[in-house]
């Protein structure tokens, strides 16, 4: 009843009702554009933060994992914090697209961390900031690095060059390790190969496998990982820093084994320097200094040492990881070896080694590549990004230099996108003829996408390549049956198997690599 007695009251039309209804349609008005402004900038959800620590004690040991789960709960974008820091994780193909194509240079930038200033004297391209200078500097690196391998047929064989050399001493020194049937722990020696094909196509020198200075200079990857990696407490708890515990000591040895690397890679380029010759080009770090010579531009002579700093670190930390995935997931899945082997016979037969003319006709090594990059997803998550501008997300508000996890590995386990994710199967990369997928391996992702995506990616490919086909070739890997090889991995930027050991058996002599290396040897003599 009383409601009706309003409805007439307001109805009589009277001055006093005209205003009252503007008023009143107005205030509507008003709060309809206030709600639509305060949705626009709503962020988006994610578990309850402590005081202090934020969502820290949540990542666990594997954080890739734990986002997942996160993921099943607050979608595929959600936002958690880390310390101090506001911290947005993309999962899923759909999400990540969207952010790093859809909205490019909003989410090209990089934190504002300590450590990523301590990174080749504050002149990083993978850890500086997005901007003019970063664009003129990553179009430099990623140009220089194709000119050194895959740009033509020409580049493409050089850097073959190195690679086959290093393989065959690695075949080597496996065969002098397995001696009397012995297992060994082959992740030492993979660092030290890999190191070895970019150090000659960086500096133009090789280290033996046994030089205690350059093996203790890439021994403290994982450090390094374990700093800059999505979910290091280094950069996100800076009163960390003020008194004793495991994370300031961290920081300490980041500290210190960047100084001491980019010490190695500044005396190469005083050495250059002294050398250096217009118009002979001899390394990638020839190729900088002719690039920057007295050239006024964004770029100074500063940038060469930690360009070069910046492709020798990256290189070597993911390919050798991916190298002891590789042998790992040869002696886990001994029919895999076996059927390898089969095609490298069978395409290539026994009297010549693999070459890089035979990618195209051996579908299976390269879908055994991309299953290995797939399952081990080992750079799980990117190096972290940062929004460079006030932006939005699927509906959330994001605010600038947001610190941002691409969370790769959500990828490439989706049940939805991929049949039984959690086995190991290669052949789901070939099609009904036995030739490549190609649609299907450009869906996974390990080398980001984007402005910020890996200039390695077609050079990475080709060396990865390169090795398993040589090693299948080659080599029998057999798991030592005292061990289990389990494919448990240790969480870093890189996650690395944990220690295992193998041994190696010759599947004829050590023929074709000596008549290779004598090969090469000859060709360098008449150079
Ligand atoms: C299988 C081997 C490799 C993998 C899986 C890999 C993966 C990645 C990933 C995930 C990123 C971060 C992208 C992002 O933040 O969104 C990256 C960046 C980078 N990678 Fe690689 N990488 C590999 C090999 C290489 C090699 C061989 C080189 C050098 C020739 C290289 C040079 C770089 C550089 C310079 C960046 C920084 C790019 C930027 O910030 O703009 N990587 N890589």
């Amino acid at each position: 009843m009383a409601i009706v007695k309003i409805y007439e009251e307001l109805s009589r039309p009277d001055l006093h009702n005209v205003l009252l209804l503007c008023l009143l349609l107005l205030l509507a008005v008003h709060t309809w554009r206030w709600m639509q402004k305060t949705g626009e900038r709503i962020g988006p959800p994610g578990p309850f933060p402590w005081p202090l620590i934020g969502n820290v004690a949540q990542l666990g040991r594997s954080p890739h994992i734990s986002f997942v789960s996160m993921a099943q709960k607050y979608g595929a974008i959600f936002q958690l914090k880390l310390g101090s820091r506001t911290v947005v994780v993309l999962n899923g193909e759909h999400a990540i697209r969207q952010a790093l194509i859809g909205k490019a240079v909003d989410f090209a930038g990089r934190p504002d961390f300590t450590s990523f200033r301590v990174v080749s004297q504050g002149r990083s391209l993978a850890f500086g900031s997005y901007g003019a200078e970063w664009t003129a500097h990553r179009r430099l690196a990623h140009s220089t690095v194709r000119a050194f391998s895959t740009s033509n047929v020409h580049t493409r064989k050089a850097f073959e060059q190195h690679v086959l050399g290093e393989v065959c001493e690695l075949v080597l020194i496996f065969h002098m390790r397995s001696a009397g049937g012995a297992y060994f722990n082959p992740a030492p020696s993979t660092v030290v190969a890999i190191a070895n094909v970019m150090s000659a196509v960086c500096f133009g020198n090789r280290y033996s496998h046994e030089d205690p200075e350059f093996r203790a200079l890439l021994g403290r990857n994982e450090q390094f990982g374990r700093t800059v990696g999505a979910g290091s407490l280094v950069d996100v708890m800076p009163w960390l820093q003020c008194f004793p515990n495991p994370v300031r000591t961290l920081f300490g040895n980041f500290v210190q084994l960047n100084h001491d690397f980019y010490s190695f890679v500044h005396d190469k380029f005083v050495q250059h320097q002294g050398s250096f010759r217009d118009g002979l080009i001899r390394d990638m770090m020839d190729s900088f200094i002719q690039a920057l010579a007295g050239q006024p531009g964004l770029l100074q002579r500063e940038h060469v040492p930690a360009t070069v700093a910046d492709i020798f670190g990256a290189s070597q930390d993911t390919l050798s990881t991916a190298l002891q995935w590789l042998i790992l997931f040869l002696v886990r899945y001994p029919k895999v070896q076996a059927k390898l082997q089969e095609e490298v016979d069978r395409i290539v037969g026994r009297d010549r080694l693999p070459s890089i003319e035979d990618q195209p006709s051996l579908p299976y090594v390269m879908a055994f590549l991309y299953e290995l990059m797939r399952f081990s997803s080992f750079v799980p998550v990117t190096i972290p990004h940062a929004t460079t501008t006030e932006t939005s997300l699927l509906g959330y508000h994001i605010p600038k230099d947001t610190v941002v996890f691409v969370n790769q590995w959500s990828v490439n386990h989706d049940p939805v996108k991929w049949l039984n994710p959690n086995d190991f199967n290669p052949s789901r990369f070939l099609n009904e003829s036995g030739s490549l997928d190609r649609d299907l391996v450009s869906r996974v992702m390990i080398f980001s996408i984007g402005k910020r995506r890996c200039i390695g990616e077609e050079l990475s490919k080709m060396q990865l390549f390169l090795f398993a086909s040589i090693l299948a070739h080659q080599c029998n890997f057999n798991a030592n049956p005292g061990e289990n090889p389990s494919l448990e991995a240790e969480y870093s930027l890189s996650i690395k198997p944990k220690p295992f050991t193998v041994s190696m058996t010759l599947r004829d002599n050590m023929e074709l690599l000596d008549c290779a290396v004598c090969h090469m040897s000859k060709e360098k003599g008449n150079q």
